[in-house]
């Protein structure tokens, strides 16, 4: 995985898959039905448990943390809940300019202590030769959820503000930005080997929007972690975004699946490293049609060195655990 990010050669392509531990694991729903979500993500020792349970049942060459992109936004002001069915919600959206002054810059990380000791436990539980990946989520996605409150299909109240309120648009993403930034360091003093950046909601942006709103504070993020560690910048949604987010940083652009992995690594440049990129709604299939598509991406990646296989977006909660086993078998056996 880690000569992967470096574009060194690799006996065979490295794979892990985002969101590797969730719903769609008997084992998880297991612990989930007897603890709350965030209060999992708050407990370093169960939450290492259920990352390190997955790599060993799924045989994947690296560890997320299991934690979520949101936690980040209590110690800064948001009054975050996942409440049961409806993903997450935040009771006290920044819905004006004059919002924005009550969101609190991240200095200080020790509200987020669990998160740091999660990465040491997850380190301490694997293998040398398995990395651990710290992550954060991109001002822009962590943006949308403080002015949404939640997710949203259209990102319209984000818009607005970007659009009428430039000032106050940059001084949110200011400080969103400098915040994750020392909290993808302090992943790494904890012991991750490399970190992600989720701009999970970027592509309903143009890219001129991108470049105007969003590029100079994704890359301030990631910036300082990039100096030590590789950092895999991924976002979905819009293809045409793909120049741009390799301009903002990443020594591995992560792809979604709505453009072919050949075509994406062309665009990005052939000086970075790929992530990706098969449709998660591929592993509702079958196992063979799982392996057939797995091939296909291993195919446009075409052996250049630098391809880490994954999947375009998380794995859906409906997901059959023999599909993503095949999917594993498939890589390590191409
Ligand atoms: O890879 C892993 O399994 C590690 C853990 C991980 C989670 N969330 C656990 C989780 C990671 C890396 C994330 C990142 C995350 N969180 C993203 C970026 C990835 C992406 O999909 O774009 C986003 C957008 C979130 C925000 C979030 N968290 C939403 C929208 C939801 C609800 C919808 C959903 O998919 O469940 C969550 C909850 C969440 N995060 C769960 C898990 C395992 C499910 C919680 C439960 O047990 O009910």
């Amino acid at each position: 995985m880690m000569r992967a990010c470096r574009r060194e050669p690799v006996e065979r392509t490295p794979v892990w898959l985002m969101r590797q531990a969730g719903r769609y694991l008997p084992e998880y729903r297991r612990v989930r039905a007897e603890v709350e979500f965030m209060e999992l993500v708050k407990n370093p020792r169960l939450a290492s448990e259920v990352m390190l349970a997955t790599v060993h049942r799924l045989g994947v060459d690296a560890a997320i943390i299991f934690s979520d992109l949101l936690p980040i936004l209590e110690p800064m002001g948001m009054d975050l809940e996942f409440a049961a069915g409806e993903g997450p919600v935040i009771h006290n959206p920044l819905r004006g300019p004059a919002d924005v002054e009550r969101l609190r810059e991240l200095d200080d990380l020790d509200p987020l202590g669990f998160v740091m000791e999660c990465v040491q436990a997850t380190r301490a539980g694997l293998d040398d030769s398995i990395p651990v990946i710290g992550f954060a989520g991109a001002p822009f996605t962590l943006a949308g959820y403080c002015i949404e409150g939640g997710t949203s299909r259209a990102w319209l109240h984000t818009k607005s503000l970007m659009y009428c309120h430039e000032a106050a648009w940059h001084d949110l993403m200011g400080k969103i930005a400098r915040s994750v930034s020392r909290y993808l360091v302090a992943q790494l003093d904890a012991g991750a080997q490399l970190v992600q950046l989720f701009d999970s909601w970027v592509g309903c942006l143009s890219p001129d929007d991108y470049r105007r709103y969003v590029l100079p504070h994704s890359r301030l993020a990631m910036a300082e972690a990039a100096k030590r560690a590789p950092v895999i910048h991924f976002a979905t949604g819009n293809p045409a975004l793909l120049p741009l987010l390799a301009e903002a940083g990443g020594s591995v652009i992560g792809i979604d699946w709505r453009i072919n992995l050949s075509d994406a690594w062309r665009l990005v440049g052939h000086d970075r490293a790929v992530q990706g990129n098969l449709d998660p709604a591929v592993l509702l299939t079958d196992p063979d049609t799982v392996r057939r598509h797995t091939l296909e991406v291993l195919a446009q990646a075409g052996g250049r060195p630098g391809h880490i296989f994954n999947l375009g977006h998380g794995i859906l909660p409906q997901t059959p655990v023999e599909n993503v086993l095949a999917l594993i078998a498939a890589v390590k056996g191409a």
